[in-house]
């Protein structure tokens, strides 16, 4: 089938820049994403592209390229799955927290509702592209609602992933190591294919069974997050034994079979996926009996909140056990550089720990509002504890200390001497990212300590 119309069920993190490349590489397709959130679909709108409701750097040249001309975002979902003749559906898919598989199953809720949406509207063949991440074998439940709530037409399903990461996003997406394809039916595999075959090489567009699929996405992310988590074990021993784990990750890099990426020992990984991911998998293996490799994966994480809590405790610890009442700077609350995302971020776990122990805390994040920061915490929290600043200097003056929990570039830039000098004394750093130049610190006058080190 020749694609014309693409639908997008889902206007966030995914399906905002995926379906923004795809309309942009591809001029021939009219693509329209659709959201149930019209506050998100109003700030795709938005006349200022430096407004949109993603922060990812070269989006705004991308949407301007391409809004208006075969682009387009609506809130108008039926009229979309009617014209369209493939359909992404591109909804969040986070852990379940009630009733069975609480705390570790994909709450299937949003997809589910997307399929029964698309049956009801559809009135001619469809091919329906799961874009989310997702469980293993949903593809033969979403198979079952379209065809039992349908209106007779024929439905396809195919398991396109997404591997893109936060902060990257276009330049993964217009170079991605691979495009991934799953189906059993090989003429709406070729349609998928051909969309990508506009700017992806064919030998990098590679097509698997749709089991396969799926289970590939949860594989990708569980062995990227095992990257983090193993290098993060190594940072509490190199911290007993003098040894320095940014060198024991160049060492272990430089072997082609390792492999130098994603070996940054930090502060905990976050971000809306890693953990959401792993944790499916370990319900899935769980539900099949299968508890070593359960537990195998778990570890991933388990080793991940003792790396955050760990961070926090070592703050306290440092500042002679006691930090209450005192003022500590937090520079950084995205989940990691370039995004305005806090999903999972490492920052909140830690604010938390701090404020439990009555710190003051302050923070600065170039990208993230305050609304959000205080939004992200306070399920808990008393706002009164936390302050937001937009001037990094007004945020440490007379600060204890500061930590570090994002790896923004504009901190490597500071005048960290006029940082020193407004700050209370001792000066204490503890940089959850091992960005700043230890050497340089520490001739300051600053008491340094770095992850791992
Ligand atoms: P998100 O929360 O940013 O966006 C999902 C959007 O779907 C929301 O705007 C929500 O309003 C909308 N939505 C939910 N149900 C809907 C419905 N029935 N009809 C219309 N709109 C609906 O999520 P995201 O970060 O874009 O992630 C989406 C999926 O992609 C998840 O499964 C995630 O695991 C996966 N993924 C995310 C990333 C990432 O970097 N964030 C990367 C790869 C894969
Ligand atoms: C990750 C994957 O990299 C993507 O391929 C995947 O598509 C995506 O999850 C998803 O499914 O959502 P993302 O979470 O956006 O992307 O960002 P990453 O670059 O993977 O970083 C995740 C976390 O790990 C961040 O907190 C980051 O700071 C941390 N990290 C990463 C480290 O602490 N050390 C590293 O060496 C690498």
């Amino acid at each position: 089938m020749k694609i014309k119309n693409i639908c997008c069920i889902g206007a966030g993190y995914v399906g905002g820049p995926t379906m923004a490349v795809i309309a942009q590489k591809c001029p021939n397709i009219n693509v329209t994403v659709v959201d149930l959130n019209e506050a998100r679909i109003t700030a795709w709108n938005n006349p200022d592209f430096e407004k949109l409701p993603v922060y990812e750097p070269g989006l705004d040249e991308v949407v301007k390229e391409a809004r208006g001309r075969n682009l387009f975002f609506s809130t108008d979902v039926d009229k979309a799955i009617e014209e369209a003749e493939m359909i992404f559906i591109s909804v969040n898919t986070p852990t379940k927290m009630y009733g069975a598989g609480k705390g570790m199953a994909a709450d299937l809720k949003y997809i589910e509702l997307c399929a029964r949406q698309i049956a009801r509207v559809a009135k001619s063949d469809k091919i329906v592209v799961e874009k989310s991440t997702l469980p293993v074998r949903t593809a033969e439940a979403i198979k079952s609602i379209l065809d039992n709530t349908g209106n007779g037409v024929n439905f396809q399903i195919l398991s396109n992933p997404e591997f893109l990461a936060e902060g990257t996003a276009v330049t993964d997406l217009h170079n991605p190591d691979r495009v991934l394809i799953g189906g059993n039916n090989a003429e709406a595999i070729q349609s998928l294919v051909e969309v990508y075959a506009h700017w992806v090489a064919k030998d990098k567009i590679l097509t698997t069974n749709v089991w396969s699929s799926e289970l590939s996405k949860l594989t990708a992310n569980a062995f990227l997050a095992q990257r983090v988590s193993s290098i993060n074990a190594i940072s509490e021993l190199c911290e007993k034994t003098e040894a320095d784990v940014n060198e024991v990750a160049k060492a272990i890099g430089m072997d082609s079979r390792i492999g130098s990426k994603f070996l940054k020992a930090s502060v905990g990984f976050g971000g809306s996926c890693f953990q959401k991911d792993i944790l499916n998998l370990v319900y899935i293996a769980k539900s099949y009996g299968l508890n070593e490799v359960a537990d195998y994966w778990e570890q991933v994480v388990i080793m991940n909140d003792h790396q955050k809590h760990r961070f926090s405790k070592n703050i306290v610890q440092t500042l002679y056990n006691t930090v209450s009442g005192k003022r500590i700077a937090m520079l950084g609350w995205a989940f990691k550089k370039d995004t305005n995302d806090t999903r999972e971020s490492a920052a909140i776990t830690v604010a938390q720990d701090l404020i439990a122990e009555q710190a003051k805390v302050v923070v600065y994040d170039p990208k993230v509002s305050e609304n959000q920061i205080k939004f992200d915490l306070e399920q808990d929290h008393d706002n009164e504890i936390i302050e937001v600043g937009t001037n990094p200097y007004e945020v440490c003056k007379k600060a204890h200390a500061i930590a570090i929990l994002t790896e923004w570039d504009e901190f490597k830039t500071y005048d960290w001497q006029k940082i020193y000098d407004s700050m209370s004394k001792p000066a204490f750093v503890f940089d959850g990212r091992n960005l700043l130049d230890k050497q340089k610190m520490k001739e300051i006058g600053f008491v340094y300590s770095a992850v791992g080190s």
